[in-house]
C-alpha cells in the first residue's frame, strides 16, 4: 500500500472516478473490503445510489447467491444474535453490520444487508472489482484491484485479535484464518478458488458464486477431511485422518467452531450398546493478568492442520464400532446456554463401522 493516497482517503478516490469514466483504471491503493468505520459510499456513474437492492437490479444471479449467504445475515442470523445479546459492543457491530457507524446501533438497512455488495466493491464512487472494465452501455466503470483476487479481500474480517488495548500483551487471535492458509497445502490457493468457485450464468457464461456457502453446504464440510484408516482392538478405535481439500485448521474461523471425533460401541444392527468415546479438535481460551490488566489467551488448539491418528478409548469387549467426524458450529454445553439444540448445529462429515474379530474359546 502507498501510504500517501491511503490517508487521503475517499476523496483520493473520488479522484479516480473521474479521471477514468470511459477506461476503467487500475489501482493498488485504495482500501480494501475491511470492517467499519468506512468511507462513505457515493452515488455512482451509472448506478446512482450504490445501494444493494441497485447492484441486484442489473447483477441478479449474483444478488440472489449472496441473499441466501452468512454474509447477508451476517446481523440477523439467531446464533450472532444470541452471542451480541451478551456483548452489546461497537467491536461486533464493526464487522457484522459493517455498512454502519459501529458507534450506534446499525439502521434496519445495515441490519438487513450485513456484509453487502458495497462492502466489498465500493470505494467512495467507485465500484470495484479485480480486474478493470471500461464502462458499457447500462453499465459502469469498475476500477481494477487485482487484490481482490487473493485473500487480501478476506483478511480484514477473517482474522483478528480480541478486543482490548493494543498495548495489552499477549492477545490471542479470536479468528486467523490468514496464517493457518499461509501454513497449509493449499496456501498458493486463493480463498476465493475455493470459496468463490466459477459457476454457469443463465446467459451461457460463469460468474464467481457469492453464495460462499460452508454450513449450507454439506459437500464442502465432507472434502475438509480424508480419513485414511480406522481399526478397532481390544479397549480403543484408532482412526487417522488428514486435511483434505481445504486451505486452513480444520475447524477454521469463529472461536467455538469444534469437530467431534466419536465412537460407539454398537451391535449387528447398529443400535448404541455402551458410551461414546469423544476427542474435540478445538481452540481453548483463557484469561491471564499482565501488569497492565487481564488478557485473552490460547490454551491449546487441537484442530486438524496435519495428519494425525487418535485414539478413543472403548471397553475391550467391543467388537462393532461406529465412528464419526462431526463439525458442529459451538459446543453441546455453548448450545445448551443459548437453548439452541446442538443436533440442528452439527453436520456429520464422515462416518463408518468398524469391527473385529473375536476368536471363540470353548
Ligand atoms: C445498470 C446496471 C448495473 C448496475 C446498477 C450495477 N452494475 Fe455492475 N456491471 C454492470 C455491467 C453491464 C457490467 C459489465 C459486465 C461485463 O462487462 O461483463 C458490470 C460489471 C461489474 C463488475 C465487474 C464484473 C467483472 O466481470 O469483472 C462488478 C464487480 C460490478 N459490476 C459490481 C457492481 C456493484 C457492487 C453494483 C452496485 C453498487 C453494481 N455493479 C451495479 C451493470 C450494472
Ligand atoms: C474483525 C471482524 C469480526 C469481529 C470484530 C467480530 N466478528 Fe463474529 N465473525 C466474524 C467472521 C469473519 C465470522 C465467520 C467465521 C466462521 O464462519 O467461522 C464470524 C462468526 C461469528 C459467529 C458464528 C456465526 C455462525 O454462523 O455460526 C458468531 C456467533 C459471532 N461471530 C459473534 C460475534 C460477536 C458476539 C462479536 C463481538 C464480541 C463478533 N462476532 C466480532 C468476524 C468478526
Ligand atoms: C467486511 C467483513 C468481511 C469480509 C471482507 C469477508 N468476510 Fe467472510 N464473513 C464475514 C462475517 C461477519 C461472517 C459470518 C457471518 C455469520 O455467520 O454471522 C463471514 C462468513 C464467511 C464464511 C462462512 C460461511 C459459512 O457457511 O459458514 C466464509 C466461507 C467466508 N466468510 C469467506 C470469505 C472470503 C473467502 C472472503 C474474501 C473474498 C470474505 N469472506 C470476506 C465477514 C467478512
Ligand atoms: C483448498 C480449499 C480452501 C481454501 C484455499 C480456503 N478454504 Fe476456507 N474452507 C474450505 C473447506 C473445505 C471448509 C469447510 C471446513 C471448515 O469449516 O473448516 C472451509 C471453511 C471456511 C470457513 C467457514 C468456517 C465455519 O466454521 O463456518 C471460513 C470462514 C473460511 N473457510 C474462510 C477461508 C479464507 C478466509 C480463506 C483464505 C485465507 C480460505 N477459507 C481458504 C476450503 C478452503
Ligand atoms: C465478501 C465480499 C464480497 C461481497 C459481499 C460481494 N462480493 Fe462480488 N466479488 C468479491 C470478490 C473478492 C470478487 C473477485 C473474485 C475474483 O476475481 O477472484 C467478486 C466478484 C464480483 C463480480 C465479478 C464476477 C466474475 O464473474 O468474475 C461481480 C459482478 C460481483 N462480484 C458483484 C457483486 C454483487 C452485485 C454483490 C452483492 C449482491 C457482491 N458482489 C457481493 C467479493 C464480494
Amino acid at each position: 500500500m502507498k501510504r500517501g493516497r491511503a490517508a487521503v482517503g475517499w476523496s483520493a478516490a473520488l479522484f479516480v472516478v473521474v479521471s477514468s469514466v470511459t477506461s476503467g483504471a487500475a489501482a493498488d491503493d485504495l482500501p480494501l473490503p475491511r470492517p467499519a468505520p468506512r468511507d462513505p459510499v457515493l452515488p455512482i456513474e451509472g448506478v446512482g445510489a450504490p445501494t444493494d437492492a441497485r447492484c441486484a437490479d442489473c447483477h441478479a444471479e449474483i444478488a440472489l447467491e449472496w441473499r441466501a449467504s452468512l454474509h447477508r445475515r451476517a446481523w440477523v442470523d439467531p446464533y450472532f444474535a444470541r452471542a451480541y445479546a451478551f456483548e452489546r459492543t461497537g467491536f461486533c457491530r464493526k464487522c457484522h453490520a459493517p455498512t454502519d457507524d459501529p458507534s450506534v446501533d446499525p439502521s434496519e438497512e445495515a441490519r438487513a444487508v450485513g456484509v453487502a455488495c458495497t462492502t466489498c466493491h465500493v470505494v467512495g464512487a467507485n465500484v470495484v472489482g479485480s480486474r478493470a472494465l471500461a464502462a458499457v452501455p447500462g453499465g459502469h466503470v469498475v476500477i481494477g484491484d487485482a487484490r481482490l483476487a487473493t485473500p487480501a479481500a478476506c483478511a480484514g474480517c477473517h482474522s483478528f485479535p480480541f478486543p482490548g488495548p493494543p498495548d495489552r500483551e499477549p492477545r490471542a487471535r479470536m479468528q486467523d484464518t490468514l496464517a493457518e492458509h499461509e501454513r497449509s497445502a493449499a496456501a498458493a490457493k486463493a480463498c476465493q478458488h475455493c470459496h468463490m468457485p466459477r459457476v454457469p450464468s443463465r446467459d451461457g457464461g460463469t460468474h464467481r458464486n457469492h453464495s460462499f456457502a460452508v454450513q449450507a453446504d454439506p459437500s464442502t464440510l465432507a472434502r475438509a477431511v480424508e480419513v485414511r484408516g480406522v481399526s478397532l482392538a481390544a479397549g480403543a478405535l484408532r482412526i487417522s485422518i488428514a486435511p483434505g481439500v481445504i486451505g486452513h485448521a480444520f475447524p477454521t474461523g469463529d472461536v467455538y467452531r469444534q469437530v467431534e471425533v466419536r465412537a460407539t460401541p454398537v451391535d449387528a444392527s447398529g443400535r448404541p450398546r455402551g458410551r461414546s468415546a469423544v476427542a474435540v479438535l478445538g481452540r481453548r481460551f483463557g484469561t491471564v493478568t499482565s501488569p497492565r490488566g487481564p488478557a485473552r489467551v490460547q490454551l491449546d488448539d487441537t484442530r486438524l492442520d496435519r495428519p494425525r491418528t487418535i485414539d478413543l478409548a472403548l471397553p475391550p469387549t467391543t467388537t462393532r464400532a461406529r465412528w464419526q467426524v462431526v463439525w458442529q458450529r459451538m459446543p453441546p454445553r455453548v448450545a445448551e446456554f443459548f437453548r439452541m439444540d446442538v443436533r440442528d448445529q452439527e453436520v456429520v462429515v464422515a462416518e463408518g463401522v468398524a469391527t473385529r474379530e473375536v476368536e471363540v474359546r470353548r
